[in-house]
C-alpha cells in the first residue's frame, strides 16, 4: 500500500470499510468509478479468502468487467431482483448526504441500482465533502434524439431558477462522444451551487429528452470517508422506514 498515492490510500481506506459491511447472503450493488474499483478489488480478495458467498450486480460495464477478471459473478439486477446493499463513489457528498453523481458517466445504471437496494452506501476520500452541491459539474443523461431541444429546455430550467448563462457542456471523451452504457449522450452543468436541489432535479426530470441526472437525493444512509492515514469517517443521515 505504501505505493499509492494518498489518495488512493484514501480510497482504499474506505473500500475497506465498505467490504467490512457486506456479509454472507447478501445481494450486492456494485458501484462505478475508481473508488468502487478498490472496492471490488478489495471485495473479491474476502470472497477468494472463502466463506462468502453473494449474488452481485454492477452499475455500469466497466465495473461488471473488472469483477469478472476479479473471479466475482456478475447477474443481471433483474435476475437478482432487489438488493440488501450498494456500496458506491460520489463526486460530492453534503451534509445531508444528498451527492452528486456521475463522474464516469454511469449515473443511470448506478440510479437503478441504488433505488433497488436497501441500503446505499457511499465510499470516498474527502475532497468529495462539501457543504453545498454545485461545485462538481452536475451530469445530465439525455437521449441523442432532439439533443439540442433538450439543451434549451434545460436552459430554461435554469433560468427559472436564476442559473442563467451557466456552461453545459456536451461530454466528450478521448476526442469523442461519450456514450454511456444504454447509448445515450452526457451534459455537464457548471452551476458552481446548487441552492434548491430537489426543485433542480424534478425540473430535469419532466424534460422529456432527459434520462436521468446525478443528483441523488435523500438516496445515501451512510458515507464512508477514507483518509490516507488509514482512518475512515462515517457520515450517517436518518433514514424512515
Ligand atoms: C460514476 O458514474 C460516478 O458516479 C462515480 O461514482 C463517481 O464519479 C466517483 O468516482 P471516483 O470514485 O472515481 O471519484
Amino acid at each position: 500500500m505504501s505505493d499509492l498515492s494518498p489518495a488512493d490510500r484514501a480510497k482504499d481506506a474506505a473500500a475497506v470499510a465498505a467490504v467490512a459491511l457486506v456479509e454472507s447472503g447478501m445481494r450486492l450493488g456494485l458501484g462505478s468509478g475508481s473508488t468502487a474499483a478498490q472496492m471490488v478489488r478489495r471485495l473479491a480478495e474476502r470472497v477468494q479468502g472463502g466463506g462468502l458467498q453473494l449474488r452481485c450486480a454492477a452499475t455500469s460495464r466497466a465495473t461488471a468487467e473488472l469483477a469478472t477478471q476479479l473471479g466475482l459473478v456478475i447477474e443481471d439486477l433483474d435476475e437478482i431482483g432487489w438488493l440488501d446493499l450498494t456500496l458506491d463513489g460520489a463526486d460530492e457528498i453534503d451534509p445531508d448526504l444528498n451527492l452528486i453523481k456521475g463522474g464516469g458517466g454511469a449515473l443511470l445504471r448506478e440510479k437503478i441500482t441504488a433505488a433497488a437496494s436497501d441500503r446505499l452506501v457511499v465510499i470516498a476520500d474527502p475532497t468529495k465533502v462539501v457543504e453545498q452541491l454545485g461545485a462538481y459539474h452536475l451530469p445530465v443523461e439525455v437521449v441523442p434524439f432532439g439533443l439540442e431541444t433538450t439543451r434549451v429546455h434545460i436552459h430554461k430550467l435554469l433560468d427559472q431558477m436564476d442559473l442563467t448563462h451557466r456552461p453545459m457542456l456536451l461530454r466528450n471523451r478521448d476526442g469523442k462522444l461519450f456514450h454511456t452504457d444504454e447509448g445515450n449522450v452526457i451534459l455537464d452543468l457548471s452551476l458552481e451551487v446548487i441552492c434548491e436541489p430537489e426543485r433542480l432535479g424534478a425540473g430535469l426530470t419532466a424534460i422529456p429528452g432527459v434520462v436521468e441526472h446525478g443528483l441523488f437525493l435523500d438516496m445515501c444512509e451512510l458515507a464512508l470517508i477514507g483518509s490516507p492515514d488509514g482512518s475512515v469517517m462515517e457520515l450517517t443521515r436518518e433514514v424512515s422506514a
